[in-house]
């Protein structure tokens, strides 16, 4: 058994404890099996190896919804491009972008993709992040597809992170296809999806100028839906489409980016209960407007907050730095910036059970100090930009 003790304040992120965060002072929390078996005064804790978290907020296991992180080959020549003015899509359109990335990733092994991940993934387990979504969508083809997301569970077995797999099989159309576009959408669902199916809960597409066309996305979603997975999506993030509505009418369970989206959007949102994933690296380093995170409130939609961590439009592996810009390039609370990497990131990925601390639930925590100066409170955590002091992180 083990028992942390002494932590200044615990974030429980469960809605049965006071607060929007659930916050408990002066408790201690009994870790057993790898479950949480006792939560309780910290003079009452039982004994057991003790986790000293002095000067730590206590949080869960923190949760990345939304990544591309099996990737090889790089694109900072075209991180100078677009500074210089060349914008995402007509990279995109131009054949680089996400295909540079399709061209290398096709081109290495699973072995080489398994070493890049798990470098990736240990990173981020050490910033206290126990549960990562990781993409597929840089192999536009059956046998890389498959190849990613067998490359991020064993990264995530290599490196003590719980891998959760969706499948982006429909993320640009491959060179090869340009002029078939049809004949593209049928190799996904008729010889993708199936190669995939052991790796992937999720089917994801991304709809966009230069990407696919609402009614692809529509066709493609339904079929993975068809096949048993979750749904989610790439929504209006560089030119609105209206597939936010489409997919929450679909049942997704969450629709990302978001930037652009309209009120009809967000009313489908809400009455479908689909999760807004927030992803401000990108917004910003694509130099996006902030999507209208006010009426996604008033709405009553669950918002999430993730990296996106990739090698173009996000090239930022650290979930804090992302809750810190959603507040002050999005303006979300620190109650709600808190929540976007917890509890409703993992209701982003249909993992319920994640993202909370409470009797009975996975022993998945974290025990993290703000960098020196700062109170041990939400909001002394969330306020810096990085620098955050991870202390120990248990689960994953
Ligand atoms: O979420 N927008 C589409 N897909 C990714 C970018 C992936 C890439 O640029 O390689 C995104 O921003
Ligand atoms: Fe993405």
């Amino acid at each position: 058994m083990q028992v942390v003790r002494q932590a200044a304040t615990v974030l429980t992120c469960d809605p049965a404890q006071p607060g929007a965060l659930g916050v408990l002072t002066g408790v201690a929390i009994a870790l057993d099996s790898g479950r949480i078996t006792w939560i309780g005064p910290d003079e009452e804790a039982p004994d057991g190896e003790v986790l000293d978290a002095t000067g730590c907020v206590v949080l869960p296991g923190l949760v990345d919804c939304h990544t591309h992180l099996v990737w090889a080959g790089d694109r900072a020549d075209e991180f100078r491009r677009r500074l210089a003015g060349e914008s995402y899509t007509s990279l995109l359109e131009a054949g680089g972008g996400i295909l540079s990335t399709v061209r290398a990733t096709r081109a290495a092994s699973e072995a080489d993709l398994v070493e890049l991940a798990t470098a990736r993934l240990k990173a981020m387990r050490a910033r206290g992040v126990t549960t990562v979504e990781v993409k597929s969508g840089y192999g536009l083809e059956p046998a890389t597809e498959a190849r990613m997301l067998r490359a991020a569970h064993r990264a995530g077995e290599a490196s003590g992170v719980r891998v959760v797999g969706t499948f982006l099989g429909a993320h640009a159309v491959p060179a090869e296809w340009r002029h078939d576009r049809a004949g593209y959408v049928r190799q996904v669902i008729r010889e993708q999806l199936p190669a995939v199916a052991p790796w992937a809960s999720a089917i994801d597409v991304y709809v966009d100028r230069g990407a696919f066309t609402v009614e692809e996305g529509r066709e493609i979603l339904a079929a993975g839906r068809a096949a048993g997975l979750a749904v989610r999506v790439h929504a209006e993030q560089v030119a609105f489409t209206g597939i936010a509505a489409v997919a929450a009418e679909l049942g997704a369970i969450s629709a990302d980016h978001l930037e652009r989206i309209d009120a009809v959007g967000i009313a489908a949102l809400a009455r479908a209960g689909t999760v807004a994933v927030l992803l401000p690296a990108a917004m910003l380093y694509l130099r996006d407007p902030p999507p209208p995170v006010e009426a996604l409130r008033a709405a009553g939609v669950p918002l999430a907050v993730a990296t996106d961590y990739n090698p173009g439009s996000s090239p930022a592996g650290d979930l804090w730095v992302a809750a810190t810009l959603s507040m002050i390039a999005m303006g979300l609370t620190v109650e709600e910036a808190v929540l976007g990497i917890t509890r409703n990131a993992a209701r982003a990925l249909g993992r319920p059970e994640l993202g909370q601390i409470r009797v009975g639930g996975p022993a998945d925590l974290v025990l993290v100090a703000p960098p020196a100066g700062f109170p041990a409170t939400a909001a002394g955590l969330l306020q810096p930009l990085g620098g955050q002091q991870v202390r120990a992180v248990v689960g994953g």
